[in-house]
């Protein structure tokens, strides 16, 4: 691939009702990557470069919902897991897709290696794609999630922490702690550290007297990424001879101000999932 055609191609992508801008450069074949508009179906995820190509597609297209196991549902928010060994061309068009938004990690060609979990909000036209996250089936350094994006029309709801909370929930149901992969873009980290926070603060307050590893075991989340976000709160202190957490009342005033807004939660009850052999 040449320098200059890894520069930005792409401008627009039209998805659904949405038409919104691309951030980084995109692998899509070269027919497609230079059209002013690129029509991308929101169900099947397949792309086009003419308003024309994608009304005849979409005339055809009976798709109604990602196509995998729906594994949640509440509400109108539902999880579908997909095999990327089962839906290649799928998993596949949701990379070249997201590539659109990322800005470091490199593009799985490879999906079979993976499982993803997408998530969408269902209305009468269907179960509408806002976000969702790819995992290793086996990650020999624990990562419970490799790249996680909230499809940028949505973002800013909610739904990245929705992402990021069933990511945890499912390393508890296979009771293993686990750890997004590294590096995480800017965006990634300003999530990450929101939710760990909000989880930690919530689990100290309800709990004064635990250890590192009580935290970690009830929370999945690691002990380096505990740390991490302990240091971040400015909470670790070194107090007679030991360290010990302390959390600011300024920590506390803006979990308490997070708490007080009317937040979906993933509602474990509601998840039919066992860890795939
Ligand atoms: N500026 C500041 N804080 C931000 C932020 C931003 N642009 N985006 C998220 N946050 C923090 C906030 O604390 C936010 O809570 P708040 O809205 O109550 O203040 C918290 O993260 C959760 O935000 P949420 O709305 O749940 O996240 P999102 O749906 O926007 O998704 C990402 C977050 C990272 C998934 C999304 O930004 C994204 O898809 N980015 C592009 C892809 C990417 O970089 N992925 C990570 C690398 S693999
Ligand atoms: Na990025």
């Amino acid at each position: 691939v040449s320098e200059i055609s890894r520069v930005k191609n792409l401008n627009r992508i039209q998805m659904g009702r949405h038409l919104v801008e691309t951030w980084y450069f995109s692998p899509y074949p070269a027919e497609h990557a230079h059209v002013p508009i690129l029509y991308v179906c929101e169900f099947c995820l397949s792309y086009f470069g003419s308003a024309a190509s994608y009304a005849r597609h979409r005339h055809k297209c009976t798709l109604t919902h990602p196509p995998g196991n729906e594994i949640y549902r509440k509400d109108n928010l539902s999880f579908f897991e997909i095999d990327g060994r089962k839906q290649k061309t799928y998993c596949r068009n949701l990379c070249l897709l997201s590539k659109c938004f990322l800005d470091h990690k490199t593009l799985f060609y490879d999906v079979d290696p993976f499982l993803f979990y997408l998530m969408t909000v269902t209305d009468a036209s269907g179960s509408h794609l806002v976000g969702y996250f790819s995992k290793e089936k086996e990650s020999a350094e624990g990562y419970n999630l490799a790249c996680i994006l909230t499809l940028p029309q949505h973002q800013r709801k909610g739904y990245g922490r929705l992402l990021i909370q069933f990511s945890y929930e499912l390393s508890k149901i296979e009771k293993r702690v686990g750890s997004p992969e590294k590096p995480l873009s800017d965006l990634g980290l300003l999530g990450y550290r929101a939710y760990w926070t909000e989880v930690m603060v919530e689990y100290l307050l309800a709990n004064a007297e635990t250890t590192l590893d009580e935290l970690s075991q009830a929370t999945a989340i690691t002990i380096g990424d505990i740390q991490h976000t302990l240091h971040a709160l400015g909470a670790l202190r070194y107090y007679k001879g030991q360290h010990v957490i302390c959390l600011s009342d300024k920590v506390i005033e803006t979990h308490e101000r997070n708490r007080a807004k009317a937040r979906v939660n993933i509602d474990p009850a509601c998840l039919d999932w066992k860890p795939p052999v």
